[in-house]
């Protein structure tokens, strides 16, 4: 008996118009893909802390986020990164899509919303193509490290340090809660 209700379940979900779902599942997928690229970056970040310290941890910022990027990347056949209004590496500039979205974002934390829940997603032309894309705000939560190297007070070694690798960096001075850039996908269709 328990057979019918899979079966029934399976008819529905063929007969589903295939244009809302799609967009369903490229946003949870997208939503999923931001999660993992998030943690994984969190990951390495707290090992590198806790083994040689923020100097080494920028060295480690530097290598491994570009890295795990582009494995995020080729693993869904996208293209994920991270950007900012106010960059520290600039091969992380905004197109103009994303700098509108970024502004987007910034009204929205104004607002009074979350910045932890605050991401946005589009259909756009791309060249004649349609493309997907998403876009997740980063905020700088409680209990992470990233004042550290992104905060109003850092210590001269790592000014240092982050001044021979990004001459031109702008991603300091933030505060707790601040919204500090965004995570970014397109997706072809
Ligand atoms: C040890 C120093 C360090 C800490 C701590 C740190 N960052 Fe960074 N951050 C960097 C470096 C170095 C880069 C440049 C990485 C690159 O070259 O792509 C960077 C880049 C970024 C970017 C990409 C945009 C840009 O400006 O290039 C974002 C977003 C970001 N950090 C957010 C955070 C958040 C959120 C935290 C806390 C969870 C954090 N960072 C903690 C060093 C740090």
């Amino acid at each position: 008996m328990k057979r019918t209700v899979p079966l029934l379940f399976t008819t529905l979900l063929v007969a589903l118009p295939a244009g809302a779902g799609d967009m369903d599942q490229r946003v949870a997928a997208s939503r999923d893909a931001v999660k993992s690229f998030q943690a994984a970056l969190q990951n390495e970040l707290q090992a590198a802390m806790k083994s040689g310290g923020p100097v080494n941890a920028i060295t480690v910022c530097n290598t491994k986020a570009p890295d795990i990027a582009a494995a995020i990347s080729k693993k869904h056949g996208w293209q994920v990164g991270r950007t900012s209004l106010k960059l520290r590496n600039p091969a992380n500039s905004p197109d103009a899509w994303e700098l509108k979205i970024l502004q987007l974002f910034e009204l929205r934390a104004k607002g009074g919303e979350n910045p932890a829940n605050i991401d946005f997603y589009e259909v756009v032309d791309s060249g004649g193509k349609k493309e997907f894309r998403y876009m997740k705000a980063i905020p700088i939560p409680e209990g992470m490290p990233c004042l550290t190297c992104h905060g109003q007070d850092i210590d001269p070694k790592v000014q240092t340090k982050l001044k021979e690798l990004y001459p031109k960096d702008q991603a300091t001075g933030y505060q707790r809660g601040g919204l500090r850039g965004a995570f970014t996908i397109r997706q072809p269709m």
